[in-house]
């Protein structure tokens, strides 16, 4: 598979062969006093505008009709422009006539009680109606909807996605979400998710790219690209929605919506870079995080917000700006209307540079008032009802309202056989071998197969978190997989074995969003006898354990990462029968598995794959695939190492890697180790890869020379495969602690039995660039270790020298 190269600015820096390119985000030096000026990111804006195709005659037109517009809205209109409503599907009565009266921007498409709910164009059209055909000016409305990892065909879940380290699949994927997303109406998704998440106790990490931002920028713009497409105005386009912004994936203690505390530098360096880039591929919005970083939530950050996000439409979170009541927040100077603390936060926000106000309803409620009384300006309201007129104007909504209501395209594009192909493909491109002690892939002419456990018969949980609008009726189970890809002659019998948690409290939250999670009747103890006979009386056991979906996503933080209690004594059931047994892991998050690795002889990670994960995971079990997916994301023995990505920071007391880390090292735990167990970039497959000696073209090289990095691949195994070969760079000297390795480029290659690949990689100075702590965008000169290899951890290295 070749992956395409992302279209930022600064994107051919590294390239690979085979087509592969890596994209990239460009940065530029910068520095006042002011806060704003230090940012060092300052997004390219002219790029994201190219991106979109946006020429200065269509601007020019865009100017024109918004300026026109503009001057026949009341003060009224212009507060329900920045106005974003949710109701019940269909669109309840209330909303319709606040639509009809102009109140109201946009509507996200519905909240049903708590599971939310988009009945296709049946649900938005009356909406879209009203606003065009009965309100005052007939301003078109935004429809949105979370759409994360596909619509109503249902995709692996982005950070399954991720391990593919395939851009032209990420792309291609998003693509098809857009494509049946805006076939029901909507215009405008809540994706991507490009939050770094170094944490595996918080659940949202399953939403985003995992722990890197070099993949995470080119991650962020190939979502971008897809969603958006070509042309944001096309009837198939929807509008991507950067989130959240910024450091939500930091909570302390791993806990959702907690705050971050973090250095200036490391925000710069880790979470900003994909807001950046996504910008800069030419996302049209963004939405803010509900937590504060160093003290400041988004929502009132005004330096950020200006210096990041440029002309984006800026959104708030779902009820984001009330709640800055409890974050303990006043205005500026820290006062409040204690009779209307609201009236305070609606003000703020809006100064800070909040466009509009998702379910607050302090913008539309408020803002008149304070225009009167003079504590926000009329440039500062028409600023944010222009950016949502903007918004609507690229989408050609002003054009046609209803090009995405188009009954003949629906058939087409929703739930089309070509998006379950490229699901089962995708599913089984994101799943990661960890370990395989020779028992996979399995045979077909096994006479009896054991299918385990309490997520193997399950069509509920297996499409994850977040696919509100996927049908569960369409989703293969890994039992119904197992039994298509072997067909009827051999036994495949299946036994629950174990429910998927005896927390019932967990129970309960885990179903607060509609029931995924049962309770067998049963008494564990005769679920696991019946599981242990049935194994007893089988060739092999695949054993389907890990997560339910609502583990983890929004409101799922963990404090034990492992796979439930009894689910494990389950497994170790099942081990003690002597016969072999793979298991087969779906989850949201990194896991821990000591204890599986020690006794597990294979272990597949699959997350959650969604609709097509069943024949995806038999395809794989069965060796039709072959895995190829790795890690984007470190995973530690034990959840007290956590966080614990690839790229810390270097201490004093390092110690040796390869040797006893001894009392008075960072590596020493003394209960444990702090390696993680499996490294970031990590993954097997049933070929192996034969990596001959790193070439680089020159060792000593100055200012804008290019350096190429040359590293041949061979496939010495029996089987076809697919390589993820990954370079690394080190600082080894600098001017202050930089991380101990960085990832700089990624190259995928298929490769034939016997056949003998290069992976080519070139870096120039943009490379080596990091933030001092004035936040200039900085690099030096002298020595770089170059690592190359299958992961994180086994590279071999080489040394240049680059001056300036
Ligand atoms: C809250 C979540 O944080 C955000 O990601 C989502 O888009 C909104 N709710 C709307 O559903």
């Amino acid at each position: 598979m070749v992956s395409a190269r992302c279209q930022g600015q600064g994107a051919d820096r590294r390239t690979g062969q085979a087509g592969i390119g890596t994209g990239g985000h460009r940065i530029e030096a910068g520095l006042t006093n002011s806060r704003t000026a230090q940012v060092w990111a300052r997004t390219d804006l002219a790029a994201g505008e190219k991106a979109m195709g946006t020429d200065a005659a269509s601007k020019q037109q865009r100017d024109a009709f918004l300026d026109g517009l503009m001057a026949k809205m009341t003060l009224a209109e212009k507060l329900g422009q920045i106005n974003l409503v949710t109701s019940n599907v269909p669109v309840g009565d209330d909303i319709l006539a606040d639509i009809r009266a102009g109140k109201v921007g946009g509507v996200l498409g519905g909240l049903d009680k708590i599971s939310f709910g988009v009945n296709g164009p049946d649900g938005l059209r009356p909406a879209q109606e009203a606003a065009v055909n009965q309100s005052r000016l007939g301003i078109p409305l935004l429809l949105a909807f979370d759409v994360i990892h596909g619509h109503q065909s249902v995709f692996p879940i982005p950070l399954a996605l991720s391990c593919t380290w395939d851009m032209e699949r990420v792309r291609a994927t998003a693509r098809f979400a857009a494509r049946e997303a805006s076939a029901s109406g909507l215009n405008w998704v809540f994706s991507p998710m490009v939050d770094i998440g170094r944490d595996p106790r918080w659940g949202r990490i399953a939403e985003g790219a995992g722990e890197d931002p070099f993949l995470g920028c080119d991650i962020a713009q190939a979502m971008v690209k897809g969603l958006q497409g070509d042309d944001l105005s096309a009837p198939d386009s929807v509008m991507a929605c950067v989130k959240h912004f910024v450091g939500y994936g930091a909570p302390e203690a791993g806990r959702d919506y907690n705050n971050a505390d973090m250095s200036p530098t490391r925000l710069h360096d880790v979470y900003l870079p994909p807001f950046k880039a996504a910008v800069e591929a030419g996302a049209a919005s963004a939405m803010m995080s509900f937590s504060a970083v160093n003290g400041m939530p988004s929502h009132a950050d005004e330096e950020l917000l200006g210096a990041i996000l440029g002309d984006v439409l800026k959104v708030s979170d779902f009820d984001g700006i009330p709640e800055l009541i409890a974050h303990g927040l006043g205005d500026e100077a820290g006062r409040i209307d204690e009779s209307d603390p609201l009236q305070t936060l609606s003000e703020r926000s809006l100064r800070a540079g909040v466009q509009m106000d998702m379910m607050g309803k302090g913008f539309i409620t408020r803002l008149e008032k304070a225009l009167a009384e003079g504590r926000v300006s009329q440039a500062q309201i028409d600023g944010a009802c222009r950016a949502v007129l903007e918004a609507k104007y690229k989408l050609g909504l002003f054009a046609d309202p209803f090009a995405r209501f188009d009954a003949e395209r629906a058939k087409r594009d929703v739930l089309a056989p070509e998006y379950a192909v490229a699901a089962r493909e995708t599913a089984a491109e994101s799943c990661v071998l960890l370990k395989n002690d020779g028992v996979l892939p399995l045979s077909k002419k096994l006479a009896r197969i054991a299918v385990i456990g309490p997520l193997a018969d399950d069509q509920k949980n297996i499409t994850g978190p977040w696919a509100f609008q996927g049908d569960p009726a369409h989703a293969v189970s890994v039992l119904d997989g197992i039994r298509a890809a072997v067909g009827a002659g051999v036994k495949v019998r299946h036994a629950r074995g174990a429910n998927i948690t005896e927390n019932r409290r967990m129970v309960e939250l885990l179903n607060f969003a509609g029931p995924k999670v049962d309770i067998d009747p049963r008494p564990p103890a005769e679920m696991m006898a019946q599981a242990v006979a049935l194994a007893q009386d089988s060739d092999v056991v695949v054993a389907v354990l890990g997560e339910a979906a609502e583990m983890s996503g929004e409101a799922a933080s963990r404090l034990d990462i492992g796979i439930p209690d009894n689910q494990r004594d389950l497994l170790k059931a099942l081990v003690a029968t002597g016969k072999p047994v793979v298991l087969v892991l779906m989850h949201g998050r990194p896991l821990t598995l000591p204890w599986e690795n020690d006794h597990v002889p294979a272990i597949l990670a699959t997350w959650f794959g969604g609709h097509q994960a069943g024949h995806a995971i038999a395809d794989l079990l069965f060796g039709d695939k072959v895995p190829s997916g790795k890690l984007t994301t470190s995973w530690p023995h034990h959840v007290g190492q956590v966080p614990i990505p690839y790229d810390r920071a270097t201490t004093g007391r390092p110690g040796n890697p390869k040797e006893d880390p001894g009392k008075y090292t960072t590596r020493c735990y003394l209960d444990g180790s702090s390696e993680p167990l499996f490294p970031f970039g990590f993954g097997l497959s049933y070929t192996s890869f034969a990596y001959g000696a790193i070439v680089a073209d020159k060792t000593e090289l100055q200012g804008d020379e290019v350096l190429t990095v040359t590293v041949p691949v061979t496939n010495a195994g029996r089987v076809s495969g697919q390589e993820i070969v990954q370079l690394y760079l080190t600082d080894p000297v600098a001017s202050r602690v930089r991380p101990a390795k960085q990832l700089r480029g990624y190259v995928k290659l298929p490769l034939q039995p016997g056949e003998t690949k290069t992976a080519r990689f070139t870096l120039t100075t943009a490379d080596l660039e990091f933030h001092d702590g004035q936040l200039n965008r900085i690099w030096e000169p002298g020595r770089f270790v170059i690592g190359v290899g299958p992961n994180s951890r086994d590279l071999q290295s080489l040394q240049i020298h680059w001056s300036r």
